[in-house]
Formats: structure tokens, C-alpha cells, sequence
């Protein structure tokens, strides 16, 4: 089976991480097919909305680290930054349903999703920095907007975890409930979403959205080029490797 499940029903497409054992963290090939599920979305009249899901225990722990140990993404063109600009520029509501952790991409991701639900066993964290390397998907920009400067530099230069009360407070997201509630109200609220006007949604996000859009557009690009760099450079190199032998990293050398 597919580490993403596409279902679509109702007017909603429902992508699953679906890779419960490795903590739904994203390989090369899952960025690909969210890529390519998203592309279709946008181009499928029948498809009004998106809803992204993980499960009741995890959303996501972010990259894969030993993919991107061995495949770092080289180009725009790689399918995390094909991903990223995906859902940066997606003009249909995105619903997401989120429970357990949701590590580095798995945050930023929803800074790009419309209506965010949470349980309240949600943990958020962008522990870039940890890692040796820099913000993705805009949150440099982004989460300073959102959380004021004070509370960004806690979650991104000390990559602070916060939970699903802070995210809520800053409007990260939309509602808390119990984690074996979230799935369904998410997508009540994403069917919702589906059976209202398609040309008003449209506009209403476009109207939300647009004021920054290119901002946001041009962050991305020049976040991969300095993440991209990174990642070959030694406090990456040692931060990866210490996770994968299971240590905690070395950085007095880097
Ligand atoms: N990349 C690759 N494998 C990962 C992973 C990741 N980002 N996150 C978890 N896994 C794997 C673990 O290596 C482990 O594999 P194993 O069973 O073969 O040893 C398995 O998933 C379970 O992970 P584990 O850490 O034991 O689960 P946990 O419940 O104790 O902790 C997390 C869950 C998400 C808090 C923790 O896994 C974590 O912090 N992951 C790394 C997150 C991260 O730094 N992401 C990168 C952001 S750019």
C-alpha cells in the first residue's frame, strides 16, 4: 500500500500519511505523490477542497532524515520544493486534521492550509535549527506574523516544541478536540467547504491570501537555496547522523 492514501468523495480529496511506523515522515516519493495529488486537485473540478491527515497518534515527523541524507533535494524542480510550492499556491480551502507531533514540515505545511483541527494530544515543532539548518515553506516569514517575533525565535531558533493550546491562541489552528474527533470533524468541515459556492470560496481564499502571495512565493525559494546548502554542510551531516545511530549530536566541532 501507498505510504499516501488519495481519496476522493464528496467534492473533498483526502491524502493520508500513511507510514504510521516510520512516524509519517516524508520521503522523496511521498513529497512526488502529494505533488502530483495536488496538481490533480487543482486541475479536477470535482475535487473543491483538500483535506491532509495523519492519524490519531502522529501527523508527521517531518523529512525523512535518512532519505535526505542520501538523496538531498538538488534542485527547484525536487519534490519537497515542487510540494511546497504546491501548496503555497493552491487555490481550493485546504483542511487539515492534525494529532500527535507535527515536526518541522509537518508545522509548516499548515501555515498554508485553511482550517486547521487539532486534538489536543498535538505537538508543534520546527526544530530547523537543531538540525543545522534554516526555516522552510515560508515559516521565516510566516510564523513571526503569526506568533509575533518573540514566540517565532522560541520555536524557531531554539526549535521550542508548543502545544495545541499556544497553536490555537495564535491562531494556527482553528479548534482542539479529542484526538478520535478530529478526522471526522475535519472532514464534516471540509465537505462543508465543498458544498458552498465554488467561485466564492475561491475568491474569498484568493482575497485572504493574495496580499503576500508573492512574498511568500520568493521566502520559499530563497529558504531551499540556504536549506539546500545546509544540508550538505557538516552540522547537518553530524545532526542527521546522530539521529540515525540514535545519539544526541555533537556540534562544538561545527
Ligand atoms: N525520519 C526518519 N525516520 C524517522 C523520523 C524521521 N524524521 N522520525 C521518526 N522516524 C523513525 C525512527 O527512526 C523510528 O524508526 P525505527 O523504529 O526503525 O527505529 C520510528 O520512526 C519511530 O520513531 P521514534 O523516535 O522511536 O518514535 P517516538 O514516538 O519516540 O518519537 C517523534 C516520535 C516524531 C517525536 C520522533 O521520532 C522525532 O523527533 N523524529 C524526528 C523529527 C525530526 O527531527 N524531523 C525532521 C524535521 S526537518
Amino acid at each position: 500500500m501507498s505510504d499516501i492514501l488519495v481519496h476522493t468523495e464528496a467534492g473533498v480529496m483526502t491524502l493520508t500519511f500513511n507510514r504510521v511506523d516510520k512516524k509519517n515522515s516524508i520521503t522523496s516519493s511521498m513529497y512526488a505523490e502529494l505533488a502530483d495529488a495536488l496538481a490533480r486537485a487543482e486541475g479536477d473540478a470535482a475535487v473543491r477542497c483538500v483535506l491532509i491527515q495523519g492519524d490519531p497518534t502522529i501527523f508527521s515527523a517531518g523529512n525523512d532524515i535518512g532519505d535526505f541524507l542520501n538523496g538531498p533535494p538538488s534542485t527547484q524542480e525536487s519534490p519537497v520544493f515542487r510540494f511546497l510550492r504546491g501548496i503555497a499556491t493552491f487555490t481550493k480551502p485546504i483542511v487539515a486534521a492534525v494529532c500527535g507531533p507535527a515536526v518541522g514540515i509537518g508545522t509548516t505545511m499548515l501555515f498554508h492550509c485553511d482550517l486547521v483541527y487539532a486534538g489536543d494530544n498535538a505537538m508543534f515543532s520546527m526544530p530547523f535549527v537543531n538540525l543545522g539548518l534554516c526555516p522552510e515553506a515560508a515559516s521565516s516569514l510566516l510564523a513571526p506574523q503569526l506568533m509575533g517575533y518573540g514566540r517565532a525565535a522560541e520555536a524557531l531558533l531554539l526549535g521550542d516544541p508548543f502545544m495545541a493550546e499556544a497553536a490555537l491562541e495564535m491562531g494556527l489552528i482553528s479548534r482542539i478536540v479529542p484526538p478520535s474527533e478530529v478526522a471526522a470533524l475535519a472532514q464534516r468541515q471540509a465537505q462543508k467547504l465543498a458544498a458552498k459556492p465554488v467561485s466564492s470560496v475561491l475568491a474569498t481564499k484568493r482575497l485572504m491570501r493574495q496580499g503576500q502571495a508573492s512574498l511568500v512565493a520568493a521566502r520559499i525559494v530563497e529558504e531551499a537555496q540556504t536549506f539546500g546548502r545546509m544540508l550538505g554542510e557538516p552540522a547537518a551531516k553530524e545532526a542527521f547522523t546522530a539521529f540515525m545511530e540514535k545519539r544526541k549530536p555533537d556540534f562544538s566541532k561545527v
